[in-house]
């Protein structure tokens, strides 16, 4: 099996050379590394005066971290060297071709800086905001350069969750998107790009129907919270790092997707009322998924497809084999329901 070539690629030619990282918390100083790692250079700024002091070194210690991994294609200090920490909003976004705001998640606080930004940045800049839940018709709607803000939504932490939301608002222009896009691409992330705005966007949404569901199971003493977390890590997490959800239904069942909306379907439904959600999957919406799912898939028949599952899995659990979890601590003996 040959490796996977390190993190970083050559720059393509007009490709975003600058981007300004407004804020050094986790998510800024996670952008910053991943960005300097594939060529782009990186002005970040931020109002703590505490963080911006120590926000470089951290940087350093992560891209020294990925090194001694194996996962750079440039020396440390070459990385290190594409990021500056700047005094000022202005500095930062001097030059830049692309702003990425980090800041904290407040909508009025993002409010009062996408407007800073509008006004301190051409107007062919885009200026896309990492906010987990807030769409940007909420903090960019009444600006006149409105048309290239948008929002890129990492998954935390991107240098290892090699994927992120592209969620343009009703105003956001198809070259802001393409931008967006073709950055993520030349860094190695995979954009997904919604078709509409909706809060949580479509990440957190996944993620917080099994949150409801992980909270009411525990408060009806049903599991106990790290059960439920061994249960998704050893089970439906690792399980969907090689196929999604939608993928599993389709090679779990012998006659696909439909077949098993037949059989669980109906399981889901009850399940979804007892805890106040009526919302059957249609036959519609099941013809249309198993559809677009069975286009992606590489073989024409069922058997093939399941068989390549089945190897892409056992090749993970190979690879898996010598990762020893330090967070993977072991249950207590007794757990007490609530
Ligand atoms: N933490 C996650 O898992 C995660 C994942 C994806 C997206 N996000 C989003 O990324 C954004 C940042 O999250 P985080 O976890 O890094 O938060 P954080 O609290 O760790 O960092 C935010 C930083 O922004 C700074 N800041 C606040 N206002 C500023 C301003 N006007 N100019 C410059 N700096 C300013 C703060 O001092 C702080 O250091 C949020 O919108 C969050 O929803 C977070």
């Amino acid at each position: 099996m040959t490796s996977p070539p390190p993190l970083g690629t050559s720059p393509a030619p007009h490709a975003t050379e600058t981007v300004a990282v407004i804020g050094a918390g986790s998510i800024g100083i996670a952008w910053a590394v991943v960005f300097a790692s594939a060529g782009v250079h990186v002005q970040m700024t931020e109002t703590h005066e505490g963080v911006r002091e120590s926000a470089l070194d951290e940087v350093e210690a992560m891209l020294t971290e990925l090194s001694d991994a194996g996962l750079l294609a440039d020396p440390v200090d070459v990385l290190r060297a594409r990021v500056t920490m700047c005094a000022t909003l202005e500095a930062a976004l001097a030059g830049a071709d692309f702003v990425q705001e980090c800041v904290i998640e407040d909508v009025d606080v993002k409010r009062a800086l996408f407007a800073e930004l509008d006004r301190l940045t051409d107007r062919r800049v885009v200026l896309a905001s990492s906010t987990s839940t807030i769409i940007a018709s909420q903090f960019a709607e009444d600006l006149p350069g409105r048309e290239r803000c948008l929002v890129v939504h990492p998954a935390n932490p991107p240098y290892f969750l090699r994927v992120a939301e592209v969620v343009p608002a009703p105003f956001t222009s198809a070259d802001a998107v393409a931008a967006a896009t073709d950055l993520l691409t030349r860094i190695d992330l995979t954009p997904v790009v919604l078709h509409r705005e909706i809060e949580g966007f479509a990440f957190n949404r996944l993620q917080g129907a099994m949150l409801r569901e992980a909270y009411c199971l525990v408060r009806d003493g049903v599991i106990s919270p790290g059960d439920v977390d061994t249960l998704v890590r050893k089970g439906l997490g690792l399980r969907w790092s090689v196929i999604g959800p939608f993928t599993t239904s389709e090679l779990n069942t012998r006659g696909g997707l439909r077949r098993h909306a037949e059989v669980l379907g109906p399981v889901y439904a009850r399940i979804g009322v007892e805890r106040g959600t009526d919302d059957p999957w249609t036959p519609e919406t099941i013809e249309h998924v198993a559809h677009q799912i069975e286009q992606r898939l590489p073989h024409p028949t069922w058997e093939e497809n399941v068989r390549e599952r089945d190897l892409a899995m056992i090749r993970l659990a190979s690879l898996l084999r010598h990762f020893d979890n330090p967070l993977a601590t072991p249950a207590p003996a007794v757990t007490s329901p609530l």
